[in-house]
């Protein structure tokens, strides 16, 4: 799916995503937050990376840049080779609704479907075979079990197990999760990290989490402090 470029020295395959100079602010009646300040970092096409740091160091933030929910004020989101900034804002949608999947803290799923057709749904319209695809991608995160039974009819960590499984659905290019294991018990949320982790080799997959634990496995871990780009962790 990546262009191919045969004259430019900055544009390479091997990442998805970049940020450039990326600000962020929250102007709030006479207060400014800087949330983001000229952060710069790369995304590679696949791997398991974290996203670390306080409270309030912009983690949320930025995945909300990487994945075009938000506009910076400064600097841009490079997606491939093109600017998420030179997209208007259906485009953008119509972006992540095919080429990134989300999962967040809490997981929302329609309650009148079952927890099959809530996947189903979010695979893409034009795609025939999405049904089979549905069917083995649940088999292979272990959830075909789950498949008839509507959201109130499950645990919390087998609805993000669902969750997990309709970021999928698309097969995106990359997969944004912000503390999607701050709801679970640390089995549930091992499981979820796992799960999500088996993506790697397909796409890229961006955790922001609290717990170090959750990231023993992680390619890069970028730390943020304050909303710079404090380091990088390279395992
Ligand atoms: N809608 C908003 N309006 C004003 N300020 C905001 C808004 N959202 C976030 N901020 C501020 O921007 C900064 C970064 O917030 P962000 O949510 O990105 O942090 P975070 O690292 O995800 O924190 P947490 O770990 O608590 O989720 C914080 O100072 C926060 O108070
Ligand atoms: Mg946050």
């Amino acid at each position: 799916m990546s262009a191919v470029s045969t004259n430019s020295t900055e544009h390479s395959s091997e990442k998805v995503l970049q940020a450039k100079k990326l600000s962020l602010s929250y102007f709030d009646g006479d207060q400014t937050t800087h949330a983001l300040r000229e952060l710069n970092l790369e995304i590679p096409t696949r791997g398991f990376f974290g996203i670390m740091g306080p409270s309030g160091s912009g983690k949320s933030s930025l995945l909300f840049l990487l994945s075009g929910l938000k506009q910076p004020t400064e600097g841009e989101v490079i997606l491939q080779d093109r600017s998420l900034r030179s997209l208007s804002e259906s485009e953008r949608t119509a972006l992540r609704r095919t080429r990134f999947g989300f999962v967040f803290q809490q997981p929302f799923l329609l309650n009148y479907l079952s927890a099959r057709e809530n996947i189903i749904l979010a695979a893409r319209t034009d795609d025939r075979d999405k049904e089979n695809r549905v069917d083995t991608l649940m088999f292979e995160l272990g959830i075909s079990a789950l498949a008839q039974r509507k959201p109130a009819h499950l645990s919390g960590g087998e609805k993000q197990r669902v969750v997990v499984a309709r970021a999928m659905a698309n097969m995106p290019d990359v997969i944004f999760a912000d503390e999607p294991t701050a709801a679970l018990d640390h089995v549930n949320g091992r499981t979820v990290i796992e799960l999500l982790s088996r993506y790697r080799d397909r796409g890229a997959v961006v955790v922001v989490t609290h717990d170090p634990a959750m990231l023993t496995n992680a390619d890069h871990i970028f730390h943020l402090a304050d909303g710079v780009l404090e380091r990088i962790e390279y395992n």
